[in-house]
């Protein structure tokens, strides 16, 4: 990957100081930080091209319209859509599943009809489905992970029948770092039943390149504060098929062909989704993401990930009282290291921590179900984007010596 230290140059956050020390910023799954360009992009809009989208016939309308339909463009290559129409932009992963929920879900389902998650999953990819099945009478079904911490695929298999009309799953878990085997889950789906199969890309998208033609499913959610862009924006992407049938989930200008007193029409796909004045500067920030990660290269980035999970999964194995929960092969896993150390609460090791300038996430993530099921309350979670190196990890195992020693664990 390009040079660390040259590369970090690009992310001014990294030049503060947090409690008398450089910030070590080891959250990038709650939230990556933003590179120049993209906060650049934003304000030279804001500064100089700001209007709204889709409504002049001024130039500056026109020229936001370019850029914001631009920036559709560009995250239609990046995840190799058929069409940049196939391109929604939502709010992020958690309006773009409550969208589908609402609007596919509700459309799709009855009493009698099953919705299968994972055991590993968000609350953005639970609690909507708990939503549509209270209003619907349709199930939910949880798949178990193995011991390996990944989806049990006998168990997906004897699950899905032809009462199962939606599949859910996360591309690359928040937690345990997993990455399931999309393919073959999409291969085991599809033999089983006619259900739509729907991926959770938060975690993914930011890091692992994504080819929605190969990806085996029919829609991916994911968001672009987490890959080095704005918040307020995220993407759902969806077969063009599905994305004709499916009625909208909001209503409101923009999304409108006719309005009568008692009657509409809906635009054209995408628009038909996007009620509202969009997030238009979210969207130019979004692009001038998708060009950075680009420029590095998902592969470098993908690389980097691996190595720098690897070397924290030898490093953290060092320190004694530490349970590492993740699957231990390196391949099916990306840059999310969770932990607990002994009987010390993940909220005072992120205390500690921080008091060295080191970011790091403690708590259930989002994902109650999975710390019931792993048997704790409660993890720490080191994760890691592009700014972050060996460096970041070594000092992250000095706090955790630190934070054993306060603690009063004994050596050994
Ligand atoms: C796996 C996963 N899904 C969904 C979400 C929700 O994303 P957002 O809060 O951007 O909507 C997150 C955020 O942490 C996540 O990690």
């Amino acid at each position: 990957m390009t040079n660390l230290s040259h590369l970090r140059r690009d992310f001014p956050i990294l030049r503060r100081e947090v409690e008398g020390h450089p910030v070590i910023f080891l959250d990038s799954a709650a939230s990556a930080q933003k590179p120049i360009p993209v906060l650049d992009a934003m304000d030279r809009f804001y500064r100089s091209q700001y209007a709204n989208v889709h409504r002049g016939a001024y130039r500056l309308s026109q020229e936001a319209t370019e850029l914001y339909e631009d920036a559709r463009r560009r995250v239609a290559r990046f995840i190799n859509a058929g069409s940049p129409d196939e391109i929604i932009f939502t709010k992020g992963t958690t309006t773009a599943l409550n969208g589908l929920s609402s609007s596919w879900g509700y459309d799709h389902l009855e009493a009698g009809d099953r919705i299968v998650l994972s055991m590993m999953e968000h609350h953005a990819n639970v609690v909507p489905w708990q939503l549509v099945a209270k209003r619907t009478g349709a199930e939910l079904v949880y798949v178990p992970l193995t011991t390996g911490y990944d989806i049990d695929l006998d168990a997906l298999r004897s699950t899905i029948d032809s009462r199962v009309k939606i599949v859910s799953l996360t591309g690359m878990s928040n937690v345990l770092g997993t990455i399931p085997p999309m393919q073959q889950i999409s291969d085991i789906v599809r033999a089983q039943s006619e259900a739509v199969l729907i991926v959770d890309g938060a975690q993914l998208v930011p890091h692992v390149e994504v080819d929605v033609q190969t990806l085996g499913a029919d829609f991916l959610a994911f968001s672009a504060h987490k890959m080095l862009g704005p918040t307020g924006i995220g993407v759902l992407w969806g077969k063009p098929e599905l994305l004709e049938e499916m009625e909208p989930w909001e209503g409101g200008g923009e999304m409108i062909s006719t309005v009568d007193l008692y009657e509409s029409t809906w635009a054209p796909v995408p628009q038909k989704f996007e009620a509202g004045t969009p997030p238009i500067a979210e969207a130019i920030g979004l692009a001038a993401a998708v060009h950075y990660l680009e420029e590095i290269g998902m592969n470098a980035i993908r690389s980097h990930d691996l190595d720098l999970t690897e070397y924290a999964l030898h490093r953290l194995g060092e320190v004694p009282d530490l349970v590492q929960y993740g699957p231990t092969d390196i391949k099916s896993r990306g840059g999310v290291v969770s932990f607990t150390l002994g009987d010390v609460h993940p909220h005072d090791i992120a205390t500690i921590l921080d008091s060295r300038g080191i970011s790091v996430r403690a708590g259930h993530h989002c994902a109650k179900p999975l710390m019931a099921d792993l048997g704790v309350t409660a993890t720490a979670r080191a994760s890691f984007h592009v700014y972050n190196g060996r460096d970041d990890v070594d000092a992250l195992i000095e706090g955790l010596h630190e934070a054993r020693s306060l603690f009063g664990l004994s050596e050994g």
